[in-house]
């Protein structure tokens, strides 16, 4: 089956080239650096080409509200117009669990855009929502700095190691289309400032981390449980602390 990626150079988009193409299936990525812009349209048309899944996991090069905004509304209405045309059977696309309960975060505004475009288009779809990824705690808190200090809610999450997320869209894109939601997540959970202290440590990085109860996550106010999946969340099996060791320092921005 020949499914195109979207943003199949990225963190998660290069892991699940690599596990659809282990299990005989004929993966493209698809990305400017392939010559593939969602944003311009360019080279849609070939990269869709006989294609029978498209999964999306591409993310937009500004976090800025507006910016990622555009990304996700202008990128999402091309996509599901080409699929159309190439006659695409199913739209698969990664978003974060608890998306609608993070509306005060410009970043998961376009999120919700960018499922709804989704969830009105004729293409049949799966949505996979899946936690925090471990690469991402340095991001985190990167965006979390005030005065110089890291400051975070003391709030319960589960997030997960990218590897499991990879693993849990392959299982996706190649089922049959949800017309829905899974949520995928870790199989632990933490408090957000704990673990975010726990990977600054490992890497060295002397920023303190405080407990604050009026921080925001990526600008919106969240409570114990805002981040956490519900209970029919498919769960990854990489634990923190063997993620941790095996990681040898990788991370992404944000
Ligand atoms: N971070 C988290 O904890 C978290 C949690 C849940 C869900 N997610 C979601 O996971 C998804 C993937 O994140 P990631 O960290 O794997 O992303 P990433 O490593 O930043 O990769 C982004 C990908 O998007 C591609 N891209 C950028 N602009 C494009 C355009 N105009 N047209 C086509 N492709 C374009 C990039 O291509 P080039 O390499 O060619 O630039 C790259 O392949 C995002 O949608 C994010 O919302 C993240």
């Amino acid at each position: 089956m020949k499914i195109t990626v979207i943003g199949g150079t990225g963190l998660i988009g290069s892991k699940l080239v690599n596990k659809l193409r282990t299990h005989g299936h004929e993966a493209v990525p698809a990305s400017p650096d392939s010559g593939v812009n969602t944003v311009t349209g360019q080279g849609l048309d070939e990269a869709l080409k006989g294609a029978s899944v498209v999964v999306d996991v591409s993310n937009s090069p500004s976090w800025e509200d507006a910016e990622v905004l555009k990304f996700f509304e202008t990128s999402t209405r091309n996509l599901l117009k080409y699929e159309a045309a190439a006659g695409v059977g199913h739209h698969v696309a990664l978003s974060v669990v608890g998306t609608d309960r993070l509306a005060e975060s410009g970043y998961m505004r376009a999120k919700i855009a960018q499922e709804k475009l989704i969830q009105e288009s004729s293409i049949p779809y799966s949505i996979v929502h899946a936690t925090q990824f471990f690469e991402f705690l340095k991001g985190l808190a990167d965006i979390s700095v005030v005065d110089g200090k890291v400051h975070l809610p003391h709030v319960l999450f589960q997030p997960m190691a990218a590897d499991d997320v990879a693993s849990g869209v392959a299982r996706v894109a190649v089922g049959q289309p949800v017309n829905g939601m899974v949520e995928i997540a870790g199989p632990e959970q933490f408090r957000v400032d704990d673990l975010v202290r726990r990977r600054l440590a490992a890497l060295k990085d002397s920023r303190q981390v405080i407990a604050d109860p009026n921080a925001r996550y990526g600008g919106a106010r969240i409570s114990e449980r805002t981040l956490l999946p519900g209970n029919n969340a498919r769960l990854g099996e990489t634990r923190f602390e063997s993620w941790l060791a095996q990681s040898a320092g990788t991370s992404v921005a944000a």
